[in-house]
């Protein structure tokens, strides 16, 4: 009997339940009675504390579509992995490793982001069996070209933008679109090109707010009666990006407005006049159905990892690069971050159509 274990961890997205069933599928075809998929409930905390269920072949149907996950989600950040528990006095890693053990597993298949892939590489390096497949809204997983959920998060976000250019048009107003993303811009950066943004603002390209207003006012004088900007939730000035890092940080803590967003607006409107708006989507972005894209991703992503567990090849996570799903060590992936490139062809082919990235 093969055993095997999966889990969700980190903030959820679109594609997870079609990525387990993709995964599951592989492995009922391959082994059909002869495996044993244990759910483990809200990931790693359900590692943590041994609460896991076996999961039916028809747990499985009926979910390509549906958002969330069937497993349930937890945030377990990776540096307190470590950290032994004043009030429960609990070990996690000896824990997980007891779970694992307990449920004779010959594999656990972790979906996540970063710091999901921090732990899972940890896991990986106390001699377990582990696979992975990337997940995020923010596509910033190292070793992949795309992330699962990340296209269903743009089409949301565009057309977020899409809605609102309707009422900015009507109004005559400025409005800003606070998309996710805390260190990287691709959410960002791909809906604020697909909704027709006039100026897109990502972690990566610090902003000077001077460069922000003069392109709102070039609008205007041109005869453009609104304008839109797409602000990640990452974005950050350049006078806040030159300080020191302490600095840095007890800026962006001591802000006086609920996003950087709104902070950008206040400055807008009392530069321009013009009155301008904010909408920040927030979660909406990571609901509901999968796209169609993630939808085939995932099921290609849970396909490979059903093969890896077939070949007994662990330690890799599922990457797609050129359009293929390959397997990338779970050592070169933990601990990096993929940011938008400088130099990143996107950005020059959105300067050249007069987007303004406030440099
Ligand atoms: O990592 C995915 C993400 O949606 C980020 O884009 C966002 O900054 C963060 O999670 C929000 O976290 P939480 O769900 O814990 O509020």
């Amino acid at each position: 009997m093969k055993r095997v274990g999966v889990l969700t961890s980190g903030g959820d997205c679109q594609g997870l339940n079609s990525a387990i069933r993709g995964l599951a599928k592989g492995l009922y075809e391959y082994y059909g009675k002869k495996v044993e998929i244990y759910g483990i409930i809200d990931g790693y905390r359900g590692l943590i504390n041994g609460e896991y269920r076996l999961m039916k072949p028809e747990d499985f149907s009926g979910i390509l579509t549906r958002g969330g996950t069937i497993l349930g989600t937890s945030r377990q950040p990776f540096k307190q992995m470590r950290v032994i528990d004043d009030e429960t006095n609990v070990d996690k890693v000896a824990a997980m490793k007891k779970t694992y053990k307990d449920l004779k597993l010959d594999c656990l298949v972790v979906l996540g982001g970063n710091g999901t892939h921090k732990s899972a590489n940890m896991l990986a390096e106390e001699g377990l069996h582990v696979v992975s497949m990337p997940k995020t809204i923010d596509n910033d997983i190292w070793g992949t070209d795309i992330t699962f959920g990340f296209q269903s998060a743009v089409d949301i976000a565009t057309h977020v933008i899409d809605c609102i250019h309707t009422t900015a048009t009507s109004h005559g107003r400025v409005f800003i679109i606070e998309c996710m993303g805390h260190k990287a811009g691709w959410l960002t950066l791909h809906a604020g090109i697909a909704g027709g943004a006039d100026v897109i603002l990502i972690p990566e390209i610090p902003y000077d707010i001077k460069k922000v207003i003069e392109t709102v006012k070039a609008r205007t004088k041109s005869g453009k009666t609104f304008s839109i900007l797409a602000v990640a939730e990452g974005a950050i000035s350049k006078d806040i990006a030159e300080l020191p890092k302490k600095k840095k940080k007890e800026a962006i803590a001591n802000m006086m407005y609920p996003s950087i967003s709104y902070k950008i607006a206040h400055e807008i409107e009392e530069a321009t006049g013009q009155e301008t708006r904010v909408t920040v989507p927030g979660h909406f972005q990571r609901g509901g159905s999968p796209d169609a894209y993630d939808r085939f991703i995932t099921t290609r992503f849970g396909a490979a990892c059903a093969q890896l567990i077939i070949d007994e090849k662990y330690g890799f996570m599922t990457a797609m690069i050129n359009g293929e799903v390959v397997p990338v060590p779970l050592s070169e992936v933990a601990g990096k971050l993929k940011c938008v490139p400088a130099d990143s062809p996107i950005i020059r082919d959105a300067k050249s159509i007069g987007i303004s990235f406030g440099d």
